[in-house]
């Protein structure tokens, strides 16, 4: 199916929302439906709670694209799940998401990274993101090796 285009006016964005408001079944069918598929939702729900910076985007009741950051307070900062449903994809709202939580984010850190879902590298370029070419994984297991690591990486030695 096609993505719905949207008038983005029509959107609710909230920043920081009051977590206990969000349906976490509902944002891990969302991850569902991006085939980000080891969602748990009292682990997701934590890990929403021990972030930074929570943006959440509705259209009506509907919750359509959500992101977040981690951080220490001033050296190191992660944005995380980038996600917008399929449906309402190519309204900006990607954009938006990534743009708004760095804003949030400031200038203030040494490092401000991500990393990109396979493929979807060149958003981040269009964004003005660079690839960082000192950036090491240890990589969770063989797929994320495969996905996420350079051909000739060595394998870890513990
Ligand atoms: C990646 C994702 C967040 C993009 O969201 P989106 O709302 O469709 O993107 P936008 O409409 O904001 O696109 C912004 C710009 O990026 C470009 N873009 C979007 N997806 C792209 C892709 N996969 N590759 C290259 N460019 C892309 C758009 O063409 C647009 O360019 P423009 O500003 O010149 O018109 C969305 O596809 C998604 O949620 N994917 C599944 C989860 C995921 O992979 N998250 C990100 C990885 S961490």
């Amino acid at each position: 199916m096609s993505p719905i285009k949207i008038d983005v006016n029509d959107l609710t964005y909230k920043i920081n929302p009051d977590l206990s408001t969000i349906d976490w079944t509902y944002v891990c069918e969302l991850f569902d439906k991006v085939d980000w598929r080891t969602r748990v939702e009292a682990d997701i729900e934590l890990a929403f709670r021990r972030s930074s910076w929570t943006l959440f985007i509705y259209k009506g009741d509907q919750l359509i694209a959500f992101g977040r950051t981690i951080d220490d307070g001033r050296y190191y900062a992660i944005l995380a799940d980038i996600i917008v449903d399929p449906d309402f994809q190519g309204n900006g709202l990607g954009k938006y998401l990534v743009n708004t939580l760095n804003e949030k984010l400031g200038d203030n850190y040494h490092f401000v990274n991500l990393t990109a879902a396979p493929g979807k590298g060149d958003f981040y370029k269009s964004l003005g993101w660079k690839k960082q070419s000192t950036c090491y994984i240890w990589p969770q297991g063989p797929k994320q090796k495969r996905l996420h690591t350079e051909p000739d990486a060595e394998e870890p030695t513990a």
